[in-house]
């Protein structure tokens, strides 16, 4: 498959999961537990498809070089670094997450969940930037 279509697919998961978290996050401020759970495992579906769509395309395809020079490039480094960094901790995160709350352990969720859902969403804000920053801009 062409580049830019994996890499366009892949970021499509990522948007997709962080509207599904958002939905997720606004579904238990209703107190809707049911929607909760049904947008936050639809949020965790896609970014796990994201991180096998990813993980694939670096075998596939390798990295890709960012040539631009001036301001663009510490801002798209920048980002990157953060998103790079977030991502790696929201993994055993989301994880610890998702275990506690499947296990009916919803305090010890509700503890870790409220770092979780931020540093989950500005991991799928950052994603969806480097995308733009690499192909669009
Ligand atoms: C990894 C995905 C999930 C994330 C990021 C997440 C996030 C959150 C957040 C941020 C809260 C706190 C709300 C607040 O403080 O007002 C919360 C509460 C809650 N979540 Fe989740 N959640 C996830 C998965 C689930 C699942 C699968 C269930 C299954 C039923 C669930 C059930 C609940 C319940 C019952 C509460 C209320 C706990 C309480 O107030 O005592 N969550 N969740």
């Amino acid at each position: 498959m062409h580049g830019v279509s994996l890499a366009a697919l892949d970021t499509a998961c990522i948007v997709l999961s962080g509207a599904a978290l958002v939905l997720g996050r606004w579904r238990i401020a209703r107190g809707d537990v049911r929607g909760h759970k049904a947008a936050m495992l639809t949020a965790s579906a896609f970014a796990f498809l994201f991180l096998v769509l990813y993980l694939l395309r670096g075998q596939l395809e390798g990295v890709v070089h960012y040539d631009r020079t001036g301001p663009q490039r510490w801002i798209y480094f920048t980002v990157l670094t953060v998103h790079t960094i977030l991502a790696t901790a929201v993994v055993p995160l989301a994880a610890v997450t998702l275990s506690r709350a499947l296990r009916g352990r919803f305090a010890a969720h509700r503890r870790v969940a409220r770092w979780t859902f931020p540093i989950w969403l500005t991991v799928a804000v950052t994603g969806w930037l480097i995308y733009l920053l690499l192909y669009v801009f």
